[in-house]
């Protein structure tokens, strides 16, 4: 019997030591200290001894199990502990490793021009102001001088709600919001989206414009033609000239046509402009009396000058963008180019 205690006890610390794992550890427990296991057996083979043998043997097993429960706790503890460290091992990251690059997006070409425009301005002290983009046909042409059945309203093809109601052509409406609500002086700057019902290469149902305008006592041609100089030699560069060319506006008189001297040839002379050395950035003029009138200004009190240029043909000028649908079709690779190098030649 004696020996046959020594020989579980063998067997149990082997199968102990050998447990590669947290469950065949339990395995071996269940098979050596489990209610069926072997010291169990043991235990209940007691009653065969001899009754004055039975204290030692009972004291003998009982040792045994403390033993045995000591050390399957300490390689429980080593295996777990083991375990634990396969699992951090396989688990570990390499933060050595580079970052997947976030990808950076950019400011749009039209935006980037909307911004220059207005900062050029704002450092010239004019307030940025907005106005909606569904209008009334007041704002839009009546009080800009265009009654109805003038002919001057098929100088822009205007989508209408009703008879009162359309999407804003032009820009020039905020001028009257602004004048109707205000005295002068005033020096404002109105950028937004405006519609007209056309659409090729160089024209889009939806583009965008920015409206200028300046009142105050004594307001001359001369301080137009000054601004929009400092203003195309800040858009396109110190040595950008500038040209007037008479034209007509129904809301200013005089009016001019402005041309900045050509970017791509510096007037020499190419196929962007078309070989006359000028590209046209800008309607402008000294607003109409009868426009001053109209917001209650007394125009022998004021004078103004106003203008209006179309984003994306300027952008188009300075990033050598020869169709206006790119802008609006939003390719990332074109995008991308000109965010990148600033503006490319089609
Ligand atoms: N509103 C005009 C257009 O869309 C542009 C324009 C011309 C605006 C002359 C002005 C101006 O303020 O003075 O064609």
């Amino acid at each position: 019997m004696l020996n046959k205690v020594e020989e579980i006890r063998k067997s149990a610390l082997q199968a102990c030591g050998q447990a590669g794992s947290v469950r065949e550890l339990e395995e071996a427990r269940v098979r050596f200290l489990g209610k069926k296991g072997e010291l169990t057996l043991l235990l209940r083979s007691t009653g065969q001894l001899p009754a004055e043998e039975r204290p030692r043997f009972g004291k003998l097993v009982n040792q045994l199990r403390d033993e045995l429960e000591t050390a399957w706790e300490q390689r429980e503890q080593q295996l777990f502990l083991e375990e634990e460290e396969r699992r951090l091992a396989a688990e570990a990251l390499d933060v050595t490793l580079p970052g997947r690059p976030a990808v950076r997006g950019g400011v749009h070409p039209i935006t980037r021009i909307i911004e220059e425009t207005k900062a050029i301005f704002m450092n010239m002290s004019y307030e940025i102001v907005e106005g909606p983009e569904v209008e009334l046909d007041y704002y839009n042409f009546e009080a800009l001088n265009i009654p109805p059945d003038h002919p001057a309203r098929d100088m822009q093809d205007t989508f209408f709600f009703n008879e009162q109601l359309l999407l804003r052509s032009q820009t020039s409406p905020v001028q009257i919001r602004v004048m109707e609500n205000r005295q002068p002086p005033l020096r404002i700057l109105a950028p937004g989206k405006v519609y007209r019902a056309d659409s090729d290469i160089t024209h889009s149902p939806m583009f965008h414009q920015i409206e200028g305008l300046v009142v105050d006592r004594g307001i001359t041609f001369a301080d137009l033609k000054g601004t929009l100089q400092l203003f195309a030699r800040r858009m396109f560069g110190p040595d950008t000239k500038i040209r007037l060319r008479p034209s007509y506006f129904p809301f200013t008189e005089p009016s001019a046509e402005v041309d900045v001297s050509c970017i791509m040839c510096a007037g020499k002379g190419c196929r962007v402009c078309k070989d006359s050395g000028w590209l046209e950035i800008l309607g402008s003029g000294m607003v109409d009396p009868r426009v001053l009138q109209g917001v209650g200004y007394d125009p022998r009190e004021v004078s103004g000058f106003a203008f209006g240029m179309g984003v994306e043909r300027i952008a188009m000028l300075k990033y050598g963008v020869n169709d206006i649908r790119l802008f609006f079709e939003n390719d990332v690779r074109f995008l991308k180019q000109l965010g990148r190098q600033g503006g490319l030649v089609c």
